[in-house]
């Protein structure tokens, strides 16, 4: 009875069981703090981190055929818009073949939102601009509300940060809210040779390994923990088998650390591991599956030149 009325809920026990249990892990919705999007946005401009810019260049090469292939009279629809950075091109090319464009960024910050909105009333005046501060983790019901034919984004590959179920889950819960008709745009990064991959998740100038230990930041805040940055390392691996990159923050040394809002009090050997992210990347077959299992009909698939990153329309 006791241990049920102190049991954490929600985060704090996805946060108390990742710790538990061996091999450790955090739950990598804890690296979007303020100081971890901005971080974030930093990884976006590395060399390095290629994702962001090819996904960039599909965009501006080909929002033009992504507007003829979708109906006329849609409303973009972004899930994890953040500031819409990339989002300008394809709602330019939208308002060339419909007068009336209406844009609903979604996103858990109201912040990105405000700036979203901003950036958009600049550079695309006509479009009308509707943002939900929304945490569309928690539920896609929202989208039912949304009138008219939706063209659904998600993109920058974040469907890579989900398992493989997880992933068909969300697509498959996509489009249950979606309505016959609608479409959704997704970004995904393909599997390639590991020697183009492992440096955009371990950057020359470091910024990935300062966004993977933010995490410990947010913990010590978030749950009162005293984990000592500089007693981890950032570790990159590239799991080949499962086609994915995985992120550790790696113990430099025996140490134990309190996280005193959990009663917890853990005791990491040196070279011990905390998993804090998978980043899944795709080909073929595993996209062709994973569109089936969710229910999607893929309809076009555009790549760059050299086959490094893929948006793809699919109709519910
Ligand atoms: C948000 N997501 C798609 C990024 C990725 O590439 O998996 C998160 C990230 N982790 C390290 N660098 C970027």
């Amino acid at each position: 009875m006791l241990r049920e009325l102190t049991a954490p809920s929600g985060l704090a026990a996805e946060v108390e069981e990742g710790l538990i249990k061996l091999p450790r892990s955090l739950p990598c919705k804890l690296f979007y703090d303020g100081a971890g999007s901005a971080l974030f946005e930093r990884i976006t401009t590395l060399p390095e981190y290629y994702l962001t810019r090819l996904e960039h260049q599909i965009l501006r090469e080909r929002s033009s055929e992504i507007a003829e292939t979708v109906d006329e009279n849609v409303t973009l629809v972004e899930l994890g818009a953040g500031t819409a950075a990339k989002t300008c091109t394809l709602l330019s090319a939208v308002a060339v073949r419909q007068k009336d464009v209406r844009y609903v960024p979604v996103d858990i910050s109201k912040a990105s939102l405000d700036e979203a909105r901003a950036r958009v009333s600049r550079q695309c005046p006509t479009v009308c601009v509707q943002p939900a501060a929304i945490d569309f983790m928690e539920g896609l019901e929202f989208l039912r509300e949304i009138p008219g034919r939706k063209l659904i984004a998600y993109l920058g590959s974040s469907i890579g940060n989900f398992d493989p179920e997880a992933r068909v889950g969300f697509l498959r819960e996509i489009r249950e809210e979606a309505a016959p008709g609608d479409c959704l745009l997704l970004g995904t990064d393909l599997a390639k040779d590991p020697d183009v991959l492992l440096p955009a998740y371990n950057d020359s100038r470091g910024v990935t390994a300062e966004f993977n230990k933010n995490i410990l930041r947010h913990v010590n805040l978030e749950f009162s923990a005293d984990f000592d940055l500089a007693r981890f390392h950032h570790v990159a691996i590239w799991n080949a088998e499962e086609l994915k990159i995985e992120m550790y923050l790696e113990s430099t040394c025996a140490q134990t650390v309190n996280v005193r809002a959990l009663h917890l009090v853990l005791p990491l050997a040196q070279g011990e591991r905390i998993h804090t992210e998978n980043s899944f990347k795709f080909t073929q077959p595993t996209l062709s599956a994973m569109f089936i299992a969710a229910g999607f009909l893929l309809d076009r698939t555009w790549t760059d030149q050299k086959r490094w990153y893929a948006v793809h329309l699919a109709r519910v």
